[in-house]
């Protein structure tokens, strides 16, 4: 390990660039690897934050050289990178990029990836570190896992470290997603492993732990005393794309129930961690997932829908079941919502109001704190028929930031008091705009850094979750909603049967 020894480690005004390391991208020629992974290594080459020594190696079936794979990295990255385009900067990233040519099951070709890396420890300095990322179909991980095994390439030394890249879904279920860990964890060491949630890359979802632990403000009311109920919402306006037969098997709770909503949740309920360092995050967050029930009435409580055709931004949509690829009858749902409790003295009695969808009305991610009302109201009931609960918003995207909702006095003679809206919106406040979520998980992969990835235990308590959900749905159908509505009838009455309503974020 190289270090700066005239560096201080609490200086926080350099940027921490990882050490001269290889990335090793499986499926490089796939949709993430194009929209997202050379992207985020171009935008983080232009912020200066990768080692000199450094090299990017593309692994895939086709037959190319290192000249095409180089042109199709620049292609997908000129296309999708967040920062200006900077020739000489990627000018200087080429001369690093091979590509490796061959199937998973093609012994010889990951002897020559072995040998690859190997060169390229003497060639580009990069000091024998890997970091291994499966951009491929979950059913490839197996093959991929044990010929690294066979080549020892998975193998972290003294002198190198070795780091696997593990993409979502983790499994489809609670025994899938086991195996599936005691797979990985025979390969490499448990603390090398990163898992992928993006979610936990977002800034907002990492500004959710400096909002409560970094102020005095949040915390004393941030407890059942006081929080009257939790909405966490992920809605989309798109369908399901050309990712009919992915979705077919997949549907809304296991897509994004079982991983994004769920780390949201966690980070949202669980207690200040003793550090903030990834091993104290990650044993308060698993504690929560622990904690988690699921509604006794589950026909009440837990629903799920299926769009149908409707209108969306002035454009017809068409159903779920026409889309290409779907099946006429198909079950899978695109919208589920659950109300779930957190059983632990902070939380108990509070209900958490899950719920994501396709085709909904708009694209936006909050998590929604609504307090209780005030037990007294000194006001004439008429006063304060305007009067709603006091909110805490926090927007993950789009609009990146925070908005706080109290009730104010409406100006004039008389007291009519009213609901206001306080706003702090990233893009206001800071020149500097935040980085893609994938850039970030990146780096702190290169960088050792596991604050924001899920560990396997985390992984396999959120199916414990997700599996009973599954399997009181299996035999039922999904309320149908329009396309362009806030999910079925059936949602709305969930909350209303409560005394309670969604917002509209
Ligand atoms: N796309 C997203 O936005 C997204 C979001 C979240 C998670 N993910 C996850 O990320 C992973 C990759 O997704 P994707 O959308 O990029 O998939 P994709 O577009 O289908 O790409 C799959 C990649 O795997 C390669 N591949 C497939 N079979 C192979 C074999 N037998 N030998 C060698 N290479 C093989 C393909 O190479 P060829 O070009 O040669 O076929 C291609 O590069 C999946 O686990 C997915 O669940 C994707």
């Amino acid at each position: 390990m190289t270090s700066n020894p005239l560096r201080d480690p609490r200086d926080r005004r350099l940027p921490r660039v990882p050490e001269p390391c290889a990335l090793v991208v499986f499926g490089i020629t796939g949709d993430l690897a194009r929209k997202k992974l050379l992207p985020a290594v171009y935008d983080l080459a232009n912020r200066g934050l990768l080692p000199t020594n450094f090299a990017l190696l593309g692994f895939a079936r086709r037959d190319w050289g290192d000249m095409e794979f180089a042109e199709l990295a620049r292609t997908a990255a000129r296309e999708h990178a967040r920062t200006p385009w900077r020739e000489e900067v990627w000018e200087r990233l080429a001369a690093s990029v091979r590509f490796v040519q061959g199937s998973f099951d093609d012994d010889a070709a990951f002897d020559e990836l072995a040998a690859a890396l190997a060169d390229l420890e003497s060639s580009h300095g990069i000091g024998g570190n890997a970091a291994f990322y499966l951009s491929i179909p979950p059913s490839l991980f197996p093959v991929v896992l044990r010929q690294m095994e066979r080549t020892g390439m998975a193998e972290s030394t003294d002198d190198r470290w070795r780091r696997v890249v593990v993409e979502k879904p983790f499994g489809t279920d609670l025994p899938s997603s086991r195996e599936l860990n005691e797979l990985v964890d025979s390969v490499f060491s448990a603390q090398d492993v990163f898992r992928i949630d993006h979610y936990l890359g977002k800034e907002t979802v990492q500004n959710l732990m400096a909002l409560r632990f970094a102020n005095s403000l949040f915390e004393p009311v941030w407890n059942a005393q006081h929080v009257d109920s939790v909405q966490i919402t992920m809605a989309e306006d798109v369908g399901i794309g050309g990712r009919a037969d992915f979705y077919e098997r997949t549907g809304a709770a296991r897509d994004v129930l079982q991983n994004h909503l769920l780390q949201l949740l966690a980070l949202t309920a669980m207690e200040e961690p003793v550090e903030f360092a990834a091993e104290d995050i990650r044993t308060e967050k698993l504690k929560v997932l622990r904690a988690i029930s699921l509604p006794a009435d589950m026909r009440q409580f837990a629903v799920r829908g299926q769009y149908e055709q409707g209108w969306l931004a002035g454009q017809r949509a068409c159903g779920y079941r026409d889309e290409k690829g779907v099946s006429a009858e198909s079950t899978t749902e695109t919208y589920a919502a659950v109300r779930l409790g957190v059983e632990t003295r902070r939380w108990a009695g509070v209900p958490f109001y899950l719920r994501t969808g396709k085709r909904l009305p708009r694209r936006v991610t909050e998590i929604a704190l609504s307090f209780r009302k005030a037990p007294h109201l000194p006001f004439a009931p008429t006063d304060t028929e305007e009067l709603g609960h006091n909110q805490l918003v926090v927007r993950v995207q789009p609009d990146e930031g925070m908005t706080l909702k109290f009730g104010s006095k409406v100006p004039g003679s008389v007291m009519e008091v009213r609901d206001v809206s306080m706003d702090f919106l990233y893009g206001e406040q800071f020149t500097e705009a935040s980085p893609e979520a994938y850039e970030r998980l990146l780096l702190d992969v290169l960088l050792g850094d596991a604050t924001l990835f899920p560990r396997n235990a985390e992984v396999e308590a959120s199916w414990a979750v997700i599996d009973p959900l599954e399997e009181f749905w299996a035999d039922t159908t999904p309320y149908p909603y329009r396309a362009g509505e806030w999910g079925p009838r059936a949602a709305e009455e969930m909350l209303a049967a409560e005394g309670r309503a969604w917002r509209r974020p």
